[in-house]
């Protein structure tokens, strides 16, 4: 926005273009306390404008205020005419609203109103991002960095663009170029790091965060990733170190917390928190399918493969109803069950980025986003089965998880679950019956299964060791779980 001419300064009072000038430094640093009463000032000094609509949307954006910005848009475009600046700004009011459909208009019409515009272009390519247009959404996103090579979000979304065609390289190249281009921004450093972890190049991505760290970029994410990709390495003192350091900037981060108390700096908790694995699920969604056929991941069909056995007419034809997918993921339990009468499905799952994959897929009649604790809570279904694939691997304490299933389960009912095991526990982890691994993930011991489900009243119709996944060229060892509701229990 031009401000001086927008905003022309009256005979006496405060200079209008100077309070525009200052309202916009402000939101640019994030201060919208500071920012509203000089809004406020300039409101009263000049006429309703579209230039002032467009710059009190912009604030109101800022402080979470959606409806009323999209309001003071539609005011500013009734008022002045869709100008470039009014329809981006209403794009992006409008992707916080989560109206992609309006959003990708508003932005083709700025594109087309301006067509060598940077900032237009970029919104274009964020909002065909969103939409699941990553090819359509390449040559926006490289036009408008090739004008602003500065724009650090800019960047971001041109390299993820790429990553989701497959080009991993030409991703991590783009943010090569944008950490050179600025070294202190910290999303660039995290943005390049994640790049060479999806491909499992950890040393790569140690070293792009070892670098963030010499040029004296200190934040917690980069620090925390450092960790991770060096204890993937196996270097697991350097990467307590890094956790160490990662901690100290930011001691409530709850990823960094979950993984600093694998390394075992913190004290353990009997569970992944929620924001933990979303952080997780949500960056990993797109290609953990890939990632994990390259695993030989065998969960889904291990425990398909013991409904068969347990419920030999599934095959047959015989339905058994309602079925519920705990920690559903992207929905690989709904594929391993789609030849036979299974269902209709229900998954479950924290991350919203996962669902979205799964819900892509067509297997799933309902598909819910939350906690599965909180989730069986409040359900009512009572389930003929109920499946989690590879998802208690992210509890501790798992007597709550089994108690809330029994309670769900209808009589005669199947429970049917993996989880890693723990082999060489120490004398505590013993007592425990599970331990945190460096991973974030947790491992328990059988007899640890073999009690809890005794408690929650399931009678044990299987348990039995399984290989799940390979890692390092080696089997991840795992139990098989199949718990069965006895029908006398009430
Ligand atoms: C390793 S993936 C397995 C996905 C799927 N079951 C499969 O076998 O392909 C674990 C999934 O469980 C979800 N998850 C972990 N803890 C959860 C919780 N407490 N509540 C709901 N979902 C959870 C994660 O978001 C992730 O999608």
């Amino acid at each position: 926005m031009h401000a001086s001419p927008a905003f022309p300064a009256p005979k006496n009072g405060p200079d209008p273009a100077q309070l525009s000038r200052r309202v916009q430094e402000m939101i640019a640093a994030g201060r919208v306390h500071a920012a509203r009463p000089l809004m406020a000032a300039l409101r009263r000094a000049v006429p309703p404008s579209a230039e002032l609509c467009d710059l009190e949307a912009r604030l109101l954006l800022r402080e979470g205020r959606i409806p009323e910005a999209l309001a003071e848009l539609d005011a500013g475009i009734a008022m002045g005419g869709a100008s470039v600046e009014l329809l981006i700004s209403r794009a992006d009011a409008r992707m916080q609203a989560h109206d992609v459909l309006g959003a990708a208009a508003d932005a083709s019409d700025a594109v087309i109103l301006a067509p060598g515009h940077a900032r237009a272009k970029a919104v274009l390519g964020v909002v065909l991002l969103e939409m699941d247009r990553p090819e359509d959404a390449v040559p926006c996103l490289r036009a408008a960095v090739a004008a602003e090579p500065r724009h650090a979000s800019c960047v971001r979304a041109y390299a993820t663009a790429l990553e989701r065609c497959g080009d991993h390289d030409a991703a991590a190249q783009v943010l090569a170029d944008g950490i050179r281009a600025v070294p202190g921004d910290a999303g660039l450093r995290t943005a390049a790091i994640m790049v060479a972890m999806r491909t499992r190049d950890f040393a790569a991505a140690a070293d792009i965060a070892e670098a963030a760290r010499q040029d004296g970029v200190a934040d917690a994410q980069v620090f925390g990733l450092r960790g991770h990709a060096l204890s993937s390495l196996g270097r697991h003192e350097e990467a307590t170190e890094a956790y160490a350091e990662a901690l100290k900037l930011a001691p409530d981060d709850p990823y960094v917390r979950h993984l600093v108390a694998a390394a075992g700096l913190l004290p353990q908790s009997s569970r992944a928190p929620a924001p933990y694995l979303e952080a997780v699920f949500d960056g990993y969604a797109q290609r953990f399918e890939a990632h994990l056929i390259g695993l030989q991941y065998r969960v889904p069909g291990l425990l398909r493969e013991a409904l068969l056995t347990l419920r030999p007419t599934l095959a047959e034809g015989a339905a058994l109803g309602p079925m519920l997918d705990l920690g559903c993921g992207t929905g690989l339990m709904g594929v391993v069950l789609s030849d036979l009468p299974a269902g209709p499905l229900t998954g479950v799952d924290v991350s919203d980025g996962m669902l979205r994959e799964a819900e892509g897929k067509g297997l799933y009649a309902t598909l819910v986003h939350g906690e599965l604790e909180a989730f069986l809570a409040r359900d009512t279904t009572d389930w003929p089965v109920i499946l989690a694939a590879d998802v208690f691997c992210y509890f501790g304490v798992l007597e709550e998880a089994l108690r809330l299933c029994h309670a769900r389960l209808a009589p005669g009912g199947l429970l049917l679950f993996t989880v890693e095991e723990l082999q060489d526990a120490s004398a505590d982890e013993a007592e425990k019956g599970w331990r945190l691994g460096r991973q974030g993930r947790f491992a328990h011991r059988v007899d640890y299964i073999e009690r809890i489900a005794a408690e929650a009243g399931f009678a044990l119709r299987v348990l039995r060791r399984e290989g799940l996944r390979s890692e390092a060229g080696a089997d991840v060892p795992g139990l098989l779980v199949a718990l069965e509701r006895v029908r006398h229990d009430g």
